[in-house]
Parts: C-alpha cells; structure tokens; sequence
C-alpha cells in the first residue's frame, strides 16, 4: 500500500503505522475522526478516514461527563470493542483514560493489554512526554501515539483549555522530539500556534495530527461530533460539515408529530 495513497490503497486490509510514516515521506496529508461506537466506525471507515481514534472524549461527546477527567477504562473498553467490530480497514487507538498509565510503566503496560486483548485495538494514545512508558510500551509491541499541547485530563493543571506554547515552544520541541525516539508513531498537537506546529513537523519523521494547530501538520483530527454538527456548543478549533444536530432534531419531530396525528406506521411498516 505505501506505493499508493492511504485513502485509496487497493488492498482492503488495516492501515498499520508503516503506512502512515510513508504517507510522512511522500507527503500525503490524512484525516484522523473520534469514534465511539460502530455505526459511526463503519461509515468513517468505508468513507476512507485510516485512523479512528476512540478518544476519552467519549466522556463529554457521548458519556454525559463535563470534561474527560472521570472516564474509565472499564467504560472505553466496550467503545473501543465497538469501532473494531464497526471497522475493516482503519487502525484503531485506544485512548488511555486519566488515571490508567501515569503510575508505572506497569500500569501503562497492563492497560494497553486489556485494550489490546478485550477490545482488538491496535495502538494506544498518551498525554504527555511519558517517556519510558513509550520505550516500554513499543519495546513490548504496542503501537504508541503522543498527544502534546493541550492535554485535557491536565485541564486543572493548564487552568482552561488555552493555547499551549506560545513563550515555551522549545520544550515542547524538545518533547516531541524525545517521543519520537523513544519511538512514538505520531503525535497530535492540541492547541498549538501554527508556527510551532510548523517547527515541530518539520523537525519529525513522524506524522504530526494538528487539532487546533493550523494546516500545517501533517494529519487533523476532529471530534466527530463537532465535525458533523452535532455538538451543541462546538469549539472554535472545529468544523462542522454538516448541521446533523438539526438534522436529526427534524426527524425526531417529524416521527412524534406522525404518530400523533396517525399517519406512523403506515401499511407499509405493518404486518397481517
Ligand atoms: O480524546 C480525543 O478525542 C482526543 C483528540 C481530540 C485528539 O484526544
């Protein structure tokens, strides 16, 4: 497949991060959606987006939470079993949720083997340079995807969801850099200026995922229910291609008035 593109890719088998370091090296950009479940896998997927990302954004996009923080393991496991199931060609990441890979290598290592063994992922994603979780973690074949900048399980540590970066880009430099080696496959960049978004794709022979980064990274993610207008509140860092919120608010009513008035169901939806 690295000899073609990653949304046309003739063979029909699973992206793998092989894939994507040669997308890097021909250039290519790529998009990257949240998933939860697996009917928004299966369409994502036969539209052709190579990477879903079951994030623990499920917590405020679909658990009912107000921000990431409190999500679980045991919750994204079945998420995550979902997308797998509703997928035949996108690799999949798991997202570690707060509280379940900062402790120990140990820990990371034995949430990534749950994601793995009970749900089918196929790569796991970290907040954060943890460094010797990346080395003992791809050391033992796990596929691990960084995630710097804005990082929202810190949210209380970041005080808000600001911009990250801006007078104290070199660290962050010097972070992605150090994921890199210690041989992280991409890296979203959450909340970046564009210029060091710029410097740090540059420096990287990884894919960068810009979310809230400008255009300059080499992949973008986007919450999937920003990018279809179902968010009722969406941040500015996301667009929405479709007002599916509207859509479906119709819908639903257009259902209750028909059964109010008797029009559902109609003989074609009735049995004898
Ligand atoms: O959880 C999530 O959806 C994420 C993306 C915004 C990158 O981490």
């Amino acid at each position: 497949m690295s000899s073609t593109t990653l949304y046309g890719g003739a063979a029909h088998r699973r992206i793998t991060i092989l894939d994507l370091k040669a997308a890097k090296e021909r250039g290519e950009k790529w998009a990257m959606l949240t998933s939860y479940e697996q009917m928004t896998a299966s369409i994502f997927d036969e539209a052709g987006i190579p990477v879903l990302l079951v994030g623990d954004s499920a917590g405020n996009n679909f658990l009912g939470e107000e921000n990431t923080i409190p999500v679980t393991v045991d919750e994204l496991i079945p998420l995550t079993r979902a997308v797998v199931r509703g997928s035949t060609r996108a690799l999949v990441v798991a997202d570690f949720p707060f509280g379940s890979y900062e402790s120990s290598t140990e820990q990371a290592l034995a949430t990534s083997i749950r994601f793995f063994k009970e749900a089918g992922a196929m790569a796991v994603k970290l907040e954060g340079a943890h460094l010797e979780t990346v080395k003992k973690l791809t050391s033992s074949g796990i596929p691990v995807m960084g995630h710097l900048g804005l990082t929202p399980q810190s949210l209380h540590q970041l005080g808000g969801y600001k911009v990250q970066g801006r007078t104290d880009g070199e660290v962050m430099k010097a972070a992605a850099l150090d994921l890199e080696k210690a041989g992280a496959f991409a890296i979203v960049l959450e909340l970046v200026p564009e210029e060091l978004a710029k410097e740090i794709t540059e420096s990287l022979s990884i894919p960068t995922i810009g979310i809230g980064a400008g255009k300059v990274t080499d992949a973008q993610v986007l919450v999937w229910t920003d990018m279809a207008g179902l968010t009722a509140k969406p941040p500015k860092l996301a667009k929405a291609y479709r007002n599916l919120r509207q859509e479906l608010m119709n819908a639903t009513k257009e259902f209750a008035e028909e059964v109010r008035t008797g029009q559902f169901p109609t003989q074609a939806q009735t049995f004898h």
